[in-house]
C-alpha cells in the first residue's frame, strides 16, 4: 500500500523517522509531507533517504505543484497518517483551515486518515484540543490514544507518541478490507501469569503480553468476535476486543473455560508452570528464610486439547531458548495442539517490537525472518483465516 505520512512539528518527529523504516521493510511505500514546524525537528533529507522517495514541505513551490499537485498527492495514497500530531495540527484540521500543504491536502483527500497526537500532557487534556479530538473523531478521523509515560518535557502521563510498530498495526486495521474472520469466535491467551506467594508478593515471568495483543487485534480487524483473556499487563485492549483480566494461572484456566466454544484458540500466554502453596497471610521476616512448596499448574492449552470442546483450530506458543525447532516439535505432539509457534526468547523477545518464530504444523516447520510482532501477528491471522475458511 502507499502511505502519505504527514509530519508534524514536535519532537516525536524522530520516531515518525523509524515507521518509515519499518513500513519500507514490510514492502509499503512512504511518501512524506513536512510541516513547517515538522522540519525544525528531522530534515527533508532524512524523510527522503528512509522512504527513498521525494519531501514535500511547501504549498508554494511552482515545481512541485505543477509536477505533483496536492490533489495528486492525496489520489495517490492508500492511507493519510499524521504522526506526530501535534495539537496546533489536530486545531487546525478540527477548524478545517489549509493553510499550509498538510492542511490542505487533507482538507482535499477522501481517503481514510489516520491520527496519532503526540503533545505535552497537559495540552492533549486541554479542553480545546478534548474538543477538537473529539470533532475529529466525528468528522470520520481514526484518532489513536497516545501512549503514557515519561515525556520529552519532564512531565508524566498520556500525550507520548505510540510506538511505531502500534502505529503499522493502526495502519494495517485502517486499510483490512476483507472481513476474513467474520463469524468466527477466537479466544486468545496473553500476558504472563502471577503466582500469589502471601498476599503480598507473587512469582511473575518476563512476558510483556504485546505477542498476544498484537494477535488479538489482528484477528478482530478481520472481523472476529475475539475474548482476549490477559494476564496482568499494561497494555491498551485492542479495538473490538472482549478483554477478560486475570492474575493466577488458575484465574486464566476458568476465564478460558467460560469463553468456550470458541472456533480457534491462540494460547500465547506465558503460564507459570508452578504455584506456590497458598500462604494465607504475609509472610514475616523471621530467623530463616522461609521455604515456598510449589504445586503444579493445570496446562491450560493440553487439558483443552484433550477435552470434549476443543476448537476446530488449537494454536499453542512455546518460549524456547535454546534448540528452538527440536523442542516446538516435541511440544506440539505432547500439547496436542495443531500448530505451535516456536519463539526464540534468548534476546530481547520479552517487552521487544519484534519477533523470531518457527511455525510448526502438520506439513512441517516453516522459519519467518524476525519480524515485527504486529507483522508476525498479521501473518498468522492470515494463515488462520485461511484455514478456518
Ligand atoms: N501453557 C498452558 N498452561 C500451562 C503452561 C503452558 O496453557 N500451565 C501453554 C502456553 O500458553 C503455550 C504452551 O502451553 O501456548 C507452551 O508453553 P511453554 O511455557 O513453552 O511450555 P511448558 O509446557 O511450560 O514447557 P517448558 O516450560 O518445559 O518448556
Amino acid at each position: 500500500m502507499r502511505i502519505l505520512l504527514i509530519v508534524g512539528g514536535g519532537i516525536a518527529a524522530y520516531k515518525a523517522c523509524e515507521l518509515i523504516r519499518l513500513l519500507r521493510k514490510l514492502g509499503h511505500g512512504v511518501r512524506c509531507v513536512l510541516t513547517e514546524g515538522g522540519s525544525h525537528f528531522v530534515t527533508p533529507m532524512t524523510l527522503a533517504a528512509l522512504s527513498e522517495d521525494q519531501v514535500f514541505t511547501t504549498l508554494w513551490d511552482l515545481k512541485d505543484e505543477a509536477e505533483m499537485g496536492h490533489i495528486q498527492l492525496s489520489r495517490q495514497a492508500t492511507l493519510i497518517v499524521v504522526a506526530p500530531a501535534t495539537a496546533d495540527l489536530i486545531a487546525r484540521m478540527a477548524a478545517g483551515l489549509s493553510n499550509d500543504l498538510a492542511t490542505t491536502l487533507l482538507l482535499a483527500t477522501d481517503k481514510p486518515v489516520l491520527c496519532v497526537p503526540a503533545m505535552n500532557v497537559r495540552m492533549w487534556q486541554h479542553p480545546a484540543t478534548v474538543r477538537n479530538v473529539a470533532q475529529l473523531r466525528a468528522d470520520g478521523i481514526i484518532v489513536l490514544e497516545p501512549d503514557e509515560g515519561p515525556m520529552a518535557c519532564g512531565e508524566f502521563g498520556p500525550g507520548r507518541l505510540p510506538e511505531p510498530q502500534a502505529i503499522v498495526a493502526a495502519i494495517e486495521a485502517a486499510t483490512a478490507t476483507t472481513a476474513s474472520l467474520a463469524g468466527k469466535h477466537i479466544l486468545v491467551t496473553a500476558g504472563p501469569t502471577h503466582e500469589p506467594i502471601d498476599p503480598v508478593r507473587y512469582i511473575a515471568n518476563r512476558s510483556s503480553g504485546r505477542q498476544g495483543f498484537a494477535i488479538a487485534a489482528a484477528l478482530a480487524s478481520r472481523g472476529a468476535r475475539v475474548t482476549l483473556v490477559a494476564g496482568p499487563v499494561s497494555l491498551t485492549t485492542p479495538a473490538g476486543v472482549d478483554r477478560v483480566d486475570v492474575q493466577s494461572a488458575l484465574d486464566m484456566a476458568a476465564a478460558v473455560d467460560a469463553a468456550l466454544p470458541v472456533d480457534a484458540a491462540v494460547m500465547v500466554a506465558a503460564v507459570a508452570d508452578w504455584r506456590v502453596e497458598a500462604i494465607p497471610q504475609k509472610v514475616k521476616k523471621g530467623t530463616a528464610p522461609p521455604t515456598l512448596t510449589l504445586v503444579e499448574n493445570p496446562d491450560i492449552l493440553a487439558t483443552l486439547a484433550s477435552s470434549s470442546r476443543r476448537p476446530a483450530l488449537l494454536i499453542g506458543f512455546a518460549a524456547e531458548t535454546e534448540n528452538v525447532v527440536d523442542h516446538a516439535i516435541a511440544k506440539r505432539s505432547r500439547k496436542g495442539c495443531d500448530w505451535l509457534v516456536a519463539n526464540d526468547v534468548s534476546g530481547d523477545v520479552f517487552g521487544g517490537g519484534e519477533n523470531t518464530v518457527h511455525l510448526v504444523t502438520d506439513a512441517g516447520v516453516e522459519s519467518w525472518t524476525r519480524l515485527p510482532k504486529e507483522e508476525v501477528a498479521a501473518r498468522l491471522a492470515d494463515r488462520i483465516a485461511e484455514t478456518l475458511s
